[in-house]
This record gives structure tokens, sequence and C-alpha cells, in this order.
């Protein structure tokens, strides 16, 4: 059985799941109950000054049949009172020592950050997650992405942190930047022990089209709020990414951004980060999802021979390179497999309309064809296609060559004009515009039904 167990900057944990801070960790009866369920840590709803919370806070993005693809909200900290949540804590590490329970917080003042931190290790928590990320309410009183966004006084606040802290101290970065890697650089300099990353992204989730306000509605009003679950996480594997790469961050990176599944956890990972971190997706779903996250995890870990969880922290990121070391000789084509196509065409119709013409009808079936000379390999026909592996992208270059635009660049290679009479250097063929128009006609020709630019008439059947 591989071991699922982890140690983060210090932070033991019997296995990578936490729960973010957020509502699910609200509560000492909450966090117990999703311990018991499975889950290896906790970061307990932020701590700090007091606050009053409004009603309605909520917004969700449902696409089509599926709910809740994103979710927003106008909630602040915790609204609980302090010695409450410090005792709680006490009280769940009593029961369950070997979980891990962080102290999400946020304060303000110097002293305020040092009386906190002493307070909730005294409690006992194990470590402490700096809430530099919230991008609403609390942004506007000074704290939250107000200081995520300026690395100064991040790092200045990290400072007063580890001048008190005996326990790891975790920065929370706000996604809502241009620049990731600032704010993790700055929690570096300030002495902090890991980062973990993205809290919710500012956003307007959708507006009520018949009141003028948007959503969630707070008498006849809204705000901006946070943005996360599932639609969130590429935002979040690009920066959990961006810092595991940087050479001078090399900070342990605790991976938040739409995971639901365990495959959404090993990509966190496989991108650098070795714990990862759940809110939407528990809010949504329960604890329970924590019993599948597990199994399917440990599966993957013996199907790869992993046997433990730094056997494949951050293994994609030396395959994550700038666009122009990519090699430009790599080529692919669509190709259809007429046996599982079911003839809904939309292949046809995205790459008519949306890529390159690539793609013909035929009289007398409705499995349309590829044009392998126009097809560039861009993808969209497979991604739109209703039926698994009905399209597949196959090689088709010889394989033995590599260059890539940087290379043509340090050779002076690199075109300086649009001197290629097929767009992209690539067999592709752009139709005259009047071909658009004879869309009858193009239907019942055979063979390559268009005019392409250079021709008077349509091309004959190769
Ligand atoms: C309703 C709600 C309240 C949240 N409250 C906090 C909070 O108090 N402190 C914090 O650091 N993050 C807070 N977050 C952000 C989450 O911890 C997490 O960073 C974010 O939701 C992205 O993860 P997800 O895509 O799994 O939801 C909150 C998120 C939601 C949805
Ligand atoms: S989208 Fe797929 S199933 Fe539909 S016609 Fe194209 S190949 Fe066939
Ligand atoms: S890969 Fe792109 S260009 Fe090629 S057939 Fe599909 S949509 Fe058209």
């Amino acid at each position: 059985m591989p071991d699922l167990s982890i140690n983060f900057a210090g932070i033991k944990s019997p296995n990578p799941f936490w729960l973010a801070s957020a509502p699910p960790t609200n509560s000492g009866y909450q966090i117990m109950k999703a311990f018991d369920a499975g889950w290896g840590g906790a970061v307990w709803k932020t701590m700090g000054v007091p606050v009053v919370n409004v009603s309605s806070r909520y917004g969700g993005v449902n696409y089509r049949d599926k709910r809740l693809v994103g979710f927003n909200n106008i909630e602040l900290i915790s609204d609980r009172p302090l010695a409450d949540n410090l005792r709680e804590i006490e009280e769940v590490k009593k029961r369950f020592p070997n979980h891990a329970v962080i102290a999400s917080l946020m304060v303000q003042s110097r002293q305020e950050w040092h009386d906190i931190v002493r307070q909730s290790q005294d409690a006992g928590a194990d470590g402490f997650e700096l809430n530099f990320g919230c991008p609403h309410g609390m942004c506007e009183r000074g704290m939250g992405s107000a200081v995520g966004q300026e690395p100064k006084i991040l790092q200045m606040i990290v400072e007063w942190v580890m001048e008190v802290a005996t326990k790891p101290v975790i920065v929370k970065l706000t996604p809502n930047i241009s620049d990731i890697t600032e704010p993790a650089l700055a929690a570096r300099r300030g002495g902090a022990d890991a980062i973990s990353l993205i809290n919710t992204i500012q956003s307007i989730v959708g507006v009520d089209i018949d009141h003028f306000a948007p959503y969630p509605v707070v008498d006849g009003k809204g705000s901006n709020g946070g943005y996360c679950g599932p639609a969130v996480k590429p935002i979040a594997l690009n920066m959990v990414k961006n810092c595991a790469q940087h050479p001078d961050i090399q900070l342990p990176i605790s991976g938040i951004g739409g995971i639901e599944t365990w495959r959404d956890a090993v990509e966190h990972i496989l991108l650098g980060a070795s714990s990862v971190q759940v809110c939407t997706a528990a809010m949504h779903y329960g604890f329970g999802i924590i019993r599948e996250m597990t199994s399917g995890l440990e599966q993957y870990m013996v199907d790869k021979g992993f046997h433990t969880i730094y056997d494949f922290v951050g293994k994609a990121l030396p395959n994550v390179l700038p666009w122009e070391q990519l090699n430009m000789k790599y080529k692919v084509t669509a190709n259809i497999h007429a046996e599982k196509c079911i003839g809904c065409q939309l292949c046809y119709t995205a790459c008519e309309d949306g890529a390159h013409q690539a793609i013909k009808l035929n009289a007398d079936t409705r499995v349309p064809e590829i044009i392998e000379e126009n097809c560039v390999g861009c993808n969209l026909c497979s991604l739109v296609c209703p039926v698994e592996e009905c399209i597949t992208m196959d090689r088709t270059d010889s394989g033995t060559e590599h260059l890539t635009w940087k290379e043509r660049v340090e050779a002076g290679t690199a075109p300086t004009e649009f001197n290629d009479e097929r767009a992209g250097g690539r067999h592709h063929w752009v139709p005259e515009p009047s071909a658009a128009l004879g869309k009858e006609r193009h239907k019942t020709l055979p063979g390559k039904a268009r005019i392409y630019a250079g021709e008077t008439e349509a091309p004959a059947e190769a």
C-alpha cells in the first residue's frame, strides 16, 4: 500500500487532503466529522477581527445541467467569537492528535498578529495560514487581498508573525494580481515556511436581469465577490506551476482551487503542490467525497509505482515550457473513426466556422471526412466531438525533427515576412471569401468542395 502521509513544512498529516479555510471548517463539530470521514487536515475558518456578515452570501454558475461549475461568495472571516474557535481547536487536537489543524488568521496591527498567533499556538494549532487573499469586505479594511497585492506589506506582516510563531507559517496568496510570484517571493523574504494558493478570484457571478442587480442580491444590491469551484482550477494550476518553477521561491506549496476529485488533486501535485485544500466540493457534496479521493489517489499511486506523495510532487514541471521552446516540427492531424461516429456533425460545424475548413460532409453518409492537407491539428473537432475517442489526434510528422521558435530566432531563420502562400506553412488553404456564399453548391459537390485562394474552381478530387 502506498504511503499517503505528508510532512508539509513540518505539519504532519495522514494524507494530503485538507479542508480549506471556509464554511466547512467553521466549527469543531464540522472538523471532527470531517476527520472521522477521512480528511487529513483542516485549515480553520479564518479567525480575526469581529465581523458581521450579510444575507444572502453565495452565487453560483450553473452551466447547462451542471450546478455550481463556478461558485462565488461575499462572506467574510469567522463571525464566531475567537474564544469559542480556540477552545474547539484544543478539543479537536485532543481527539485527533495526528491530524493537521491549521489556524487561518487575519488581523491588522503588529500587536494583534502577535496576540492571535500566541493564542492559536497555545490552543494547539499545528501551524498557521495567513489569509492575505480575501477579495471583498476585509480588503476594504486594509486586510486580505489588500495585503496580498502589496508584497512589501505582506513581507512586513510575515516578519511580525515570525517574531512569535513557534509553528510553521503558511502564507495564503490572492490570485487577484498580475504576477503571483511577487507576493510568493515576499513571503519567502519574510521568512514564511510555505505558501498556499489560490484564494478566491474577484468576480461578479451574474446579474439579475429583471431587477438589475448582481448576484448574490442583498436588499436589491450586490457586490463583487470571490470566485472558486471547478471553473477556477486552470487558473490555480497555472499559478501553482508559476510558484513551483520559480528558482527563488522554493517553498512547499499547498494547492487550492477547483479540487473535486483525486484527479484534480493529482494535477495540483504534479505541478508542485505537496498538500491540497478543498472548499467548494466539500460545500457541494459534503465530507463523504474524501473516500473516493483517498482511494482514487491510492490506486493511482499503485498504478504508477509511486510509494509516497513526494515521488510525484512536481513531476510534470519539467514538461511545462515557455511556448518558444515547443517543437514546431511536431504535427498531429485529426482522424475520425467512422465506426464510433454518431453523425452529429458537430465537428464539421466547429472546423468550418471556428477553425480551418478541414472537414467535409459526405453526400451518402453522415460521417464527415477530414481534409488532411487543411488540418492544422488544432484539436477543436476532437474537443467538441461527444463520443470518446471518436476523433483522435494522430501524429503525422516524421518524429525525427526538432526545431523551436527560440532556436530559429537564435539561428536567424525566424520569418520576417508572410511569404508562405499556405497559412502557417502547414498545407492550410484559406478559401476565397466569395466561396462562403455558395453553400448549396458546396454541399452537393464531391471532394474538396471549396474554392481556395488563388483558384477559380474547386480543386479536383485528390
Ligand atoms: C463561502 C466561502 C468562504 C470562504 N472563506 C474563506 C476564509 O475565511 N478564509 C480563507 O482563507 N479562504 C476562504 N475561502 C476561500 C477558500 O478557502 C478557497 O481558497 C477557495 O474557495 C478555492 O478553493 P475551491 O475551488 O476548492 O473552493 C472561502 C471560500 C468560500 C466559497
Ligand atoms: S463530432 Fe464526432 S460523432 Fe459527431 S460527426 Fe463528428 S466525428 Fe462523428
Ligand atoms: S484539428 Fe482543427 S483543423 Fe483539423 S479538422 Fe479538427 S478542427 Fe479542423
